[in-house]
């Protein structure tokens, strides 16, 4: 059997399928429904292991397969699911003889159709956790993919039409001995496709671009024909992002960076990406920025972790300022965490300073962890100053640093000023991801609590060396916001990024496409009325619209309206609070038949109530948020909605931001549900398509 990488072997096989991408150039987009009528056989014997057995598999080798290979549902090695099997019974490699079994299963033979699809579960690991598909007469290895690191079962499909009608076989392959797989429910022919009335969106390596040299295509292209990827947000093409870095306008661009993988869709050694802009939402990626001290060790995670960027107000060059993070398992006299700096004059190429590290070690007050450094300007005493976060073994605190030197090199000498702040313990031992700036007379802290990660803010009043809070809330009501990063642009306006995701979760369905992480768009920071922080999408937003806005004008809402049909768009709306006289109205998103996420606002006590309990592969739950009363008796809803995110902002400051993953491409339904058989009144409702955030 030969191995090649799964990137390869997607790419077999998927002309009959390509259409043609805006650039001329041929990309795999989703199998239509008559191509898979072209060629349907049989797939393989007990296809869904409804048998409750291994019947028409055989154990090519290894111990990893046997009479409890399949499960019903809730094992303990499994955690607690759902798993979305379908009937009853799945299979996976860890029930017979535990993780460290290791071992190959096949399938009965059977004739290649046009289109296949499977469920899979279970660990992420290419080389060794794989269902591949073999072509019997020479043994090669047509196609193979890993799972997600989530035991949640996730379909994929493949375009088998290169070989239909030729004898193949399945093979469960597991020669991990800390990982496992599951399969279920293996389809072949058009039942490949269909759930139903409904049709899977397509998951998978193969739906990458063909292409054989990938830089030749436009970004935009590259990144439409993916269902999971949001369009006018920033995402990696492969790999993984967490944290957004760096955010600066430097030389009239803005400049973003963020924590990135580019080996795999998961967190490892962290390199520096960078992209820019010219207008804040339309990105354009460049050469990374900063690589890993020991990039020849894949096992060393090593790397350069989060940081800031500050334009040396002398040389006028674009300064970094980052903890260099280094693994003492493989360096046992290394501090680990220390605070570096590197300088590019073209906004670029960054050379790492010669002096490294600029703080070479945690002051006192800091015994669990000493990370993510964070410069601003304080006008309270015209100098540079630093935040740091760090935790004591009791509770999260952040670290003041004041700068020292003298004007050319003062981004590179601090000195200790003391705990800006610290907390009781309840939101955690250590503090990740701190910022800290003046908004009109307040000054706002952020930091992320580590373990729990929720991303808090404060607002207070500082006088140099002491904070005195005042007000305490999250940034983000929904589930996946973390490590946000503030700053000033050349207009004076307090924006920020936070990643829309969070570690708390285990379901990154993109990873079947190879990559995983998203950032938000950029959003506008304010003190509300209530003395809390606020916070709005950039004016700048709306030269993402790719065609006209569809305005409903005032609109009495009974039962269910349509508002359209698109998961690429934003949705503005504004009730008049006093004309409606409904309990409550619901907004569904990304809806179908099968599946939706929905917004409920309750009148009485103004909560807003983000739901996935039915929204597809993403994570299950609820999240509310009160909404400060209006003066005017309007609220107001900002929505973007972008593939596989949706972020809402409410008039009064609130936002929300959720992942969600549909199943089916039909689940493209917007609707306003006006609960009661009361009314919901509209002063107006506009929907308008948005494009690619790609230059
Ligand atoms: C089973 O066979 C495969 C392919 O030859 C091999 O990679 C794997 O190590 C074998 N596993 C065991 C447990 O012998
Ligand atoms: C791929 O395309 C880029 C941009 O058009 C070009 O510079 C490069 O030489 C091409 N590489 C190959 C291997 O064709
Ligand atoms: C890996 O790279 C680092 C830094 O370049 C070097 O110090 C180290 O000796 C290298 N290790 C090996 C095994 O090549
Ligand atoms: C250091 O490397 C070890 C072994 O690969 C790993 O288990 C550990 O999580 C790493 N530590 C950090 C802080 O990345
Ligand atoms: C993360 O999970 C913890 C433990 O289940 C929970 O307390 C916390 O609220 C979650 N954080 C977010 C942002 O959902
Ligand atoms: C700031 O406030 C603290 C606490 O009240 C006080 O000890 C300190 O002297 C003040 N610093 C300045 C520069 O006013
Ligand atoms: C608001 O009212 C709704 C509907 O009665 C209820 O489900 C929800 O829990 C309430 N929220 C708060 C914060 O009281």
């Amino acid at each position: 059997m030969t191995k090649t990488t799964p990137y390869k072997n997607a790419l077999v096989g998927l002309l009959s399928l390509a259409s043609v991408l805006p650039d001329g150039t041929t990309a795999s987009v989703l199998p239509r429904t008559q191509e898979c009528q072209r060629q349907q056989y049989p797939g393989p014997k007990n296809p869904s292991f409804e048998t409750g057995d291994l019947s028409g598999w055989t154990v090519v080798n290894g111990t990893a397969f046997g009479k409890s290979s399949v499960t019903t549902a809730a094992s303990s090695q499994l955690g607690s699911g759902p798993f979305n099997q379908v009937g009853k019974q799945f299979l996976s490699t860890n029930l017979q003889d535990g993780e460290a079994a290791t071992g190959t299963l096949r399938s009965s033979t059977f004739k290649a159709s046009s289109v296949m699809s499977f469920l899979i579960g279970g660990n992420y690991d290419p080389a060794n956790l794989y269902v591949g598909l073999v072509l019997e007469k020479d043994g090669s290895l047509l196609f193979s993919q890993t799972a997600t690191n989530d035991e949640a079962l996730i379909r994929i499909v493949w375009d088998t039409s290169a070989y239909a009608g030729q004898n193949v076989y399945l093979v469960v392959v597991d020669t991990s001995t800390t990982g496992h797989i599951s399969l279920d429910d293996v389809r072949t022919g058009c039942d490949a496709l269909k759930d139903g009335p409904h049709t899977f969106n397509i998951l998978g390596q193969s739906n990458q671009p063909t292409s054989k040299n990938l830089t030749a295509l436009s970004a935009a292209s590259r990144y439409a024909v993916d269902p999971t990827r949001p369009q006018y947000h920033y995402t990696p093409y492969q790999g993984w992002i967490n944290d957004p870095a760096g955010l600066i306008q430097w030389g009239g661009k803005y400049h973003l960076f963020n924590q990135y993988n580019p080996v795999a869709p998961l967190w490892g050694p962290m390199y520096w990406s960078h992209a820019e802009s010219t207008d804040a939402v339309h990105w354009r990626d460049l050469p990374v920025a900063l690589t890993p001290p020991y990039v020849n060790n894949t096992q060393d995670t090593s790397g350069r972790y989060t940081g800031s960027a500050v334009k040396n107000q002398d040389t006028g060059a674009l300064q970094l300022i980052y903890t260099d993070a280094t693994n003492v398992t493989y360096h046992p006299h290394a501090v680990p965490e220390v605070v570096s700096s590197a300088v590019s004059s073209d906004g670029i190429h960054f050379d790492l300073y010669s002096g490294n590290p600029i703080v070479a070690e945690a002051p006192p007050t800091s015994s669990a962890g000493f990370r993510d450094p964070k410069v601003f300007w304080d006008p309270t005493a015209n100098n540079w100053k630093m935040v740091v976060g760090s935790g004591d073994g009791h509770t999260g605190n952040v670290q003041l640093y004041k700068s020292t030197g003298p004007s050319s090199s003062e981004l590179l000498s601090w000195e200790y000023v003391g705990v800006l702040h610290q907390g009781d313990g309840s939101r955690g031992i250590m503090w990740e991801c701190p910022n800290f700036f003046p908004i009109d007379d307040k000054w706002v802290l952020f930091y992320g609590q580590d373990k729990g990660f929720k991303g808090w803010y404060e607002v207070g009043s500082f006088n140099g060396t002491t904070f005195v809070s005042e007000k305490l809330g999250l940034f983000d009501s929904g589930p996946d916001s973390y490590a946000t990063q503030w700053f000033v642009d050349d207009a004076g306006r307090n924006l920020a990024v936070t990643w829309i995701n969070n570690w708390n979760t285990t379901k990154w369905p993109s990873r079947v496409n190879g990559w995983a992480g998203t950032q938000s768009i950029m959003r506008e920071l304010f003190i509300r009325e209530d003395g809390g922080l606020g916070q709005k999408p950039v004016e700048e937003v709306s030269l993402l619209a790719s065609g006209p806005a569809k305005s409903l004008g005032q609109t009495d809402v009974f039962g269910t309206y349509e508002v359209g049909f698109t998961d690429t768009a934003r949705l503005q709306a504004t009730v008049d609070l006093a004309a409606s006289d409904a309990p409550a109205f619901t907004i569904e998103l990304f809806a179908s038949g099968a599946e939706s996420t929905s917004l409920v606002y309750n009148f009485a006590n103004r909560s807003l109530t983000i739901d996935t309990m039915n929204a597809g592969y993403g994570q299950a739950g609820t999240w509310e948020a009160t909404i400060a009363k209006p003066a005017d008796n309007r609220l107001s809803l900002d929505i973007l909605i972008d593939r596989s995110s949706i972020e809402v902002f409410v008039g009064d400051g609130t936002a929300m931001t959720v992942r969600v993953f549909p199943r089916y491409q039909e689940s493209k339904n917007i609707r306003i549900t006006s609960d009661g058989g009361k009314k919901t009144v509209f002063d107006d409702i506009v929907l308008t398509p948005m494009g690619s955030a790609w230059e």
